[in-house]
């Protein structure tokens, strides 16, 4: 952690008076959340909570317990229609271990539709959070609000945006488009010095053990467990799950000399299916559908890693328009338009990664930067022929209320989609006829836009220029962070752009309703609005936050340091810890055999408050068992660890 918050400076000051030994803190959440790499408060369950893939009658709820020896932990779990957990309709327990790093995951069946749900878990004497969820209606619907949101690198800034989005309460589900980890060192891409905020592991993450550790620090933040906490979340992953542009077979951010990419690609895969909310399934496959009733079906996509070929690099490569260059395999695009085809809802919501829509940069060149006709091709731009399938598929069969809502690209646009946008005869921009569906594209969470990636001059000019070269675009906007919320009604669908008016750089900015644009029913085409659709006429309840009163002892040893992980054990050769400082002291790690004498001191030295990754070498030790003791200066933690 680069940054030494208000607090933990304060702790210091305390501490190096000498009158701290028993201190209690009364803080508030902000504070706290910011200050301390862990909440000990949460204790087991340090990353709190969180639900997905909402069913009629089911939902997956998921948690993780840090564990405190590494052995089977029995988890009990309830859910319930109030927060007081008064009346309980379904509960039971779920053994973890680690295998599955701790994470618990189930599906909890025989709901009620379109129902409001409770739940939380119990383990090693503690209890987590409470989860707040809600299952999809079945058959007739008024009213849903979905959240879109995609691109949160915890590097580039606060995740704003998630605590906004946690204190609404009439969402149905987050729609999660990806990127909601990513892969980069520490200090790499998107990396902001005034922010400071690094990540774990430092290293660009390869292997099993570091995709779990940087999930485990992303889900440590204290934005996105609030968010998890309140709505369920439907996600699918993009590039930066595994890599930078991605494709099925390999991605430009890997290199020969970072291993096997299948390797690489099926430790990110088991890290996602462990650490978020998706439902299980034995081919790990991500792309799936969810019917809300009649109001929509909400289709998921895998445009990334389930059959993309590879990316071309120029426009002008002779195989672009190759038949058997595919963005989705043949399965899933069957899968995808028979979908679209045999859907009765009213809405057609596709969560997508990338650009659907068609991009007119050629002209950019001349006006902007030689190159930039080059940009998109990790879009379906660089996919023509698959995408002008999907659109002569919507056009030839009359499919009506096709919502495309998507991310990957950081700024925030929507246009009409239609078979010739810059086809008069085909397209009219200014009353949307010939318009055959719409897409809105979410701006990240907290991942760089172009003013950041390409300083505000160009960003500027490019927003301005772009609408002229594409007239089925009706919004760009590159400057802000935030999401849309997608409200659909019998009538309409409405996409609202909600931007953080403090930016990411700030902690805990408010937020601002910035514009929407609204398709009505039958019609396929965008309308600018100036006023936000309105709110569901329910608001549910919330689910309780303890964290938003709360006292932290700073000399409870437990509350002091935090082994979050030891990977693996038993082990052969190399030992990871992943372990957290709620303060600045002197850290010693150790290795004590079976009899008590001690084996090796591995560390000792002062370390600042945060959070850390220590891999040491240990092949050459003879096979047996061993303890790993962390000290700090008020106390520690020991674990059994097995040489085999
Ligand atoms: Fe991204």
């Amino acid at each position: 952690m680069k940054n030494l918050h208000i607090l933990t400076i304060l702790l210091l000051f305390i501490i190096s008076n000498g009158f701290a030994q028993d201190v209690n803190l009364h803080l508030n959440s902000r504070a706290a959340d910011e200050s301390l790499p862990f909440n000990p408060i949460l204790e087991p369950f340090y990353h709190g909570v969180a639900s997905g893939d909402p069913l009629a009658d089911a939902v997956v709820i998921w948690t993780r317990v840090t564990p405190t020896a590494d052995e089977p932990i029995d988890v009990n779990w309830e859910m319930a229609t109030d927060t007081a957990f008064a009346d309980v309709i379904a509960s039971g327990m779920f053994t973890t271990d680690a295998d599955r790093d701790y994470t618990v995951k189930l599906d909890v069946v025989g709901l009620d539709a379109a129902t409001t749900y409770y739940y939380r878990f119990s383990a090693l004497d503690g209890t987590s959070i409470t989860g707040r969820t809600r299952t999809a209606p079945d058959g007739a619907s008024e009213h849903l609000k979905f959240g879109v949101v995609s691109c949160n690198n915890y590097q580039s800034g606060y995740f704003s945006a998630f605590g906004r989005l946690a204190e609404r309460n009439d969402i149905d589900a987050v729609l999660h488009l990806g990127d909601f980890i990513y892969e980069y060192h520490t200090g790499g891409y998107g990396y902001t010095e005034e922010v400071g905020r690094g990540h774990q592991p430092d290293h660009e993450i390869l292997e099993l053990s570091d995709y779990r550790i940087r999930y485990s620090y992303y889900r440590l933040d204290a934005d996105l467990r609030r968010a998890m906490q309140q709505h369920p979340f439907i996600l699918i992953w993009d590039d930066h799950e595994v890599a930078n542009d991605a494709w099925l077979n390999g991605a430009n951010n890997h290199t020969p000399n970072e291993g096997d990419y299948a390797d690489r690609k099926n430790a990110a895969t088991q890290a996602l299916f462990e650490w978020v909310p998706i439902r299980d399934n034995a081919t790990q496959t991500v792309y799936r559908s969810f019917s809300y009733g009649n109001m929509a079906d909400v289709i998921m996509l895998d445009t990334r890693h389930e059959g993309r070929t590879q990316q071309v690099d120029t426009l002008e490569d002779p195989t672009l328009t190759d038949p058997d260059r595919y963005l989705l395999g043949p399965e899933q695009m069957q899968w995808f338009k028979d979908g679209l085809s045999n859907s009765t809802a009213t809405w057609k919501v596709v969560g997508n990664q990338i650009v659907f829509a068609q991009l007119f940069v050629q002209e950019l060149d001349a006006t902007f930067f030689d190159g930039a006709r080059h940009l998109f091709l990790d879009t379906w731009y660089g996919y023509p022929t698959k995408r002008e399938e999907v659109i002569n598929h919507i056009a030839d069969n009359d499919i009506d209320n096709t919502v495309f809502v998507t991310g990957d690209v950081h700024i925030s646009l929507s246009f009409d989609i239609s078979t010739a946008p810059r086809d008069t005869l085909v397209y009219n921009a200014e009353s949307g006829m010939g318009s055959i569906a719409v897409e809105a594209v979410t701006p990240s969470i907290s991942s760089d836009n172009y003013d950041e990636l390409l300083g505000a001059g160009v960003a500027s000019l490019l927003a301005s220029i772009f609408p002229g070269y594409n007239p089925h675009n009706k919004h760009i906007e590159v400057v802000h962070h935030g999401y849309i919320i997608l409200d659909l009604t019998a009538e309409k669908a409405q996409m609202d752009y909600y931007y953080l008016d403090n930016g990411m750089t700030t902690p805990d900015s408010p937020e601002s309703f910035f514009t929407g644009f609204y398709t009505n029913v039958n019609e396929n085409y965008l309308n600018p609005t100036d006023v936000p659709a309105p709110p569901k006429t329910t608001q549910e309840i919330p689910a309780p936050d303890p964290t938003a009163d709360m006292t932290i002892s700073t000399t409870t040893p437990n509350e002091d340091i935090l082994l979050l992980s030891v990977y693996p054990n038993p082990y052969r050769d190399f030992v990871t810890l992943n372990y957290a400082l709620a303060q600045t002291q002197q850290v010693h790690i150790a290795l004590y055999d079976a009899t008590g004498k001690l084996v090796k001191t591995l560390y000792n030295d002062r370390q600042i408050a945060g959070n850390y990754d220590f891999r040491f070498a240990a092949g050459d030790l003879v096979t047996g068992m061993y303890f790993l003791h962390l000290n700090t200066e008020h106390g520690g933690v020991v674990r059994k660890l097995v040489k085999e």
